[in-house]
């Protein structure tokens, strides 16, 4: 990526903090360290952030405390994120479930990685990481959550198509997307 288009983009962006958001298994965690090192902003991934927090890994915080309290975890999570400038934000795949969240999220710049669910699932299935959500029957599971959430995915500022590509490429796609928007 050019020097000179990333230097204007860091100008055009102010600062605002970048939200991604999408499905489990889309890459959000995976991409959104390349995008902070690429804009010199800093990288939070709040789901790593609960767990340090919590000291508890999400499948424990989920089983042992429950959804809800995982979900005003989060909310208090962005809370304070918001209050840093420049910050790439690698959300959970639920975060845009509550309305609350979206008056934090929309401060900064929401980008969906709307990735191919093929592709998703093939990720997912070869994870040993199991997301809670997922327990069971994997691809009818992943099915209902995303039939009850792409509506909601679909209010971001940008949509960004997420195949095979890897992280890098993703990362430039989100760039070039945010450009395009910002001088629309
Ligand atoms: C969740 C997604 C997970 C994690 C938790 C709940 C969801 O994060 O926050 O298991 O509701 O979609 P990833 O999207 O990073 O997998």
């Amino acid at each position: 990526m050019e020097r000179n288009f990333t230097n204007g983009l860091i100008k055009e962006l102010r600062g605002r903090s970048i939200f991604l958001i999408g499905m489990m298994g889309s890459g959000k965690s995976s991409t959104g360290p390349v995008l902070a090192e690429i804009l010199k902003y800093k990288y939070v991934d709040l789901d790593v952030l609960i767990e340090k927090l919590t000291k508890k890994t999400i499948d424990k915080v989920f089983s042992e405390e429950g959804e809800e309290y995982f979900r005003d975890l989060e909310t208090q999570c962005l809370q304070e994120i918001i209050k840093l400038p420049s910050v790439v934000v690698s959300t959970g795949g639920g975060v845009v479930l509550k309305k609350e969240n979206w008056g934090i999220l929309r401060q900064g710049i929401i980008v969906w990685l709307d990735i191919n669910k093929e592709i998703a699932l093939n990720r997912l299935n070869s994870k040993d990481n199991i997301r809670p959500l997922l327990k069971g029957n994997i691809d009818v599971k992943y099915e209902e959550i995303f039939e009850t959430r792409k509506d909601i995915y679909a209010q971001a500022d940008l949509r960004v198509e997420i195949n095979n590509e890897g992280v890098k490429n993703v990362a430039e796609k989100i760039l070039n997307t945010l450009h395009k928007e910002i001088n629309n």
